[in-house]
């Protein structure tokens, strides 16, 4: 084995590099936080600027759903083909290319002189959300530190809250007139990923999978410590090597039975995230918050943009605090557990409300669900908001990851759009109570799911988490007394 590169004796120099190495991580962590606020603000702006396009285009509800769900149709696409694109191209230029998409469809809808140009500037961005959404929790949990790794990889979470919020700020500070500014502002976290982009080093894994070792040392040095660089790099080689014996990954091999448990794992938590209701909810709170009695309009944007908006924000803190402390699968019990009592409670505040309660006033059913709905979010925000992302970036085998990643990140994106397209089908067919109660039920199947089939990841390098899987990947098997950092 080759010898460490410097002799980790001079204490000066020793904290010089770690100095070094901590910059390159919030570098990076950085490039996955603007990513994720083009997502979140993406997320939240449309609820606020679709009342001026209805102005000024005089459209109805059906061109209304199109405008919102064409991204998600531009980013389940676009995810389809980003992790073969950053596995061919590499992972910075596939960033780019999404900082550059945003940018161009957030202008192009800013300008645009009726729906069809609109509807086109929202597939360009769904196509860069798309992309970010694949690549950002990718890359960043291919850089990241394994002792930091899920920490650095909810960031992005914590960025698409923080979008969301700042989206919803936007819509309460700007009338819906100028919807127009509220989608150029959107070019802003395109701008800042760009150059975010432009200043990282690109992936280590991806120049060892191309055969560029000095180019994937170079890259290694800047995030890891000195006396660390040789192993890492060794183990990367190691992995790489085994996975490169077999050849380029096809998408047979993504279904094959090798990678069929952590394809299932992947795709069973991204649809858990979108069917357990969450962006129902989202949408929802302005209604929600007028049957617990808050009458003007302005009383009720303010407490979606404080107690959903901000809520979102601050939970999930609590993740990118505990993830590497507590582990992946604590989080999502005690997130489920949370999510399943307060949907409950939503449920039964819309079961006990008659309609002539509506918007007469706070009573208790209605605090009962708004403080349902604030806890909702909170259990959301620290578990199944950031860990999904998480765990999907780290369980597959570097050769099927890019593919992998993308599809689960489609299947989360398709769910999302099926909740969107079916959500006021449902409430008007079965109504709210009955359609919150499924989304608890959801809750206790995704419980069933997490404690069957979802390993702990926590502490371990992704060439472990690999081994694990090629061992026949059952929890039962995976060694949870072995050392962590
Ligand atoms: C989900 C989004 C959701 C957001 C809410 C993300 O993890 O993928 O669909 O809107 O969390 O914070």
């Amino acid at each position: 084995m080759s010898v460490p590169q410097t002799a980790p004796s001079d204490p000066q120099v020793d904290q010089q590099r770690s100095k070094s190495v901590r910059k390159w991580v919030l570098l990076i962590a950085l490039v996955t936080f603007f990513a994720g606020l083009l997502f979140g603000y993406d997320q939240g702006v449309i609820a606020g600027a679709l009342k001026g396009i209805g102005n000024s285009f005089d459209v109805g509800v059906g061109a209304k759903q199109i405008i919102t769900s064409w991204v998600t149709l531009g980013a389940l696409l676009a995810a389809l083909v980003a992790g073969m694109s950053a596995d061919h191209f590499g992972r910075r230029p596939v960033l780019l290319t999404a900082g550059l998409l945003f940018i161009a469809g957030a202008i192009i809808q800013s300008i645009s002189s009726g729906v069809e140009i609109l509807v086109v500037g929202r597939l360009i961005t769904g196509f860069g959300i798309g992309f970010a959404s694949v690549i950002a929790p990718l890359y960043a949990a291919e850089m990241a530190p394994r002792r930091i790794r899920g920490r650095i990889v909810s960031t992005y979470q914590l960025a698409i809250t923080f979008g969301i919020f700042l989206a919803y700020l936007v819509s309460d500070l700007m009338n819906s007139t100028q919807w127009r500014t509220m989608f150029l502002l959107a070019a802003i976290p395109g701008v800042l990923l760009i150059i975010g982009v432009m200043l990282v080093p690109e992936s280590s894994r991806w120049f060892v999978k191309m055969g560029r070792k000095d180019k994937a040392r170079a890259s290694l040095a800047k995030v890891t410590e000195p006396a660390d660089v040789d192993k890492e790099l060794a183990d990367v080689e190691a992995q790489v090597a085994a996975e490169s014996a077999e050849g380029e990954a096809t998408w047979a091999e993504v279904f094959s039975p090798r990678v069929r448990k952590a394809l299932i794992v992947g795709v069973g938590l991204a649809i858990f995230q979108q069917i357990t209701g969450i962006n129902a909810i989202i949408y929802y709170a302005n209604t929600i918050f007028e049957s617990a009695g808050l009458v003007s309009t302005k009383s009720q944007t303010m407490a979606t943009l404080y107690c959903v908006g901000l809520t979102n924000v601050l939970a999930t803190f609590v993740a990118v605090a505990y993830i590497d402390r507590f582990g992946r699968r604590p989080l999502l019990f005690m997130g489920l557990v949370g999510m399943f009592f307060s949907l409950c409670a939503v449920a039964l505040g819309f079961a006990t409300q008659s309609p002539a309660d509506t918007g007469a006033g706070t009573s208790i059913v209605g605090i009962i669900t708004m403080v349902g709905l604030v806890v909702f979010i909170a259990s959301f925000a620290f578990s199944l908001g950031p860990v999904v992302w998480t765990i999907i970036s780290e369980i597959y085998p570097g050769r099927v990851r890019g593919k992998a990643v993308s599809f689960a990140t489609a299947a989360n994106w398709g769910a999302a759009f099926l909740v969107a397209e079916f959500f006021l089908t449902l409430t008007n067919g079965i109504g709210e109570s009955a359609t919150f109660f499924l989304f608890a039920a959801m809750c206790i199947l995704g419980f069933i799911f997490v404690w069957r089939y979802v390993p702990e990841t926590r502490g371990r390098s992704l060439e472990e988490i690999q081994q694990m899987w090629d061992k026949g990947g059952s929890i039962a098997e995976w060694d949870e007394t072995a050392p962590r950092p």
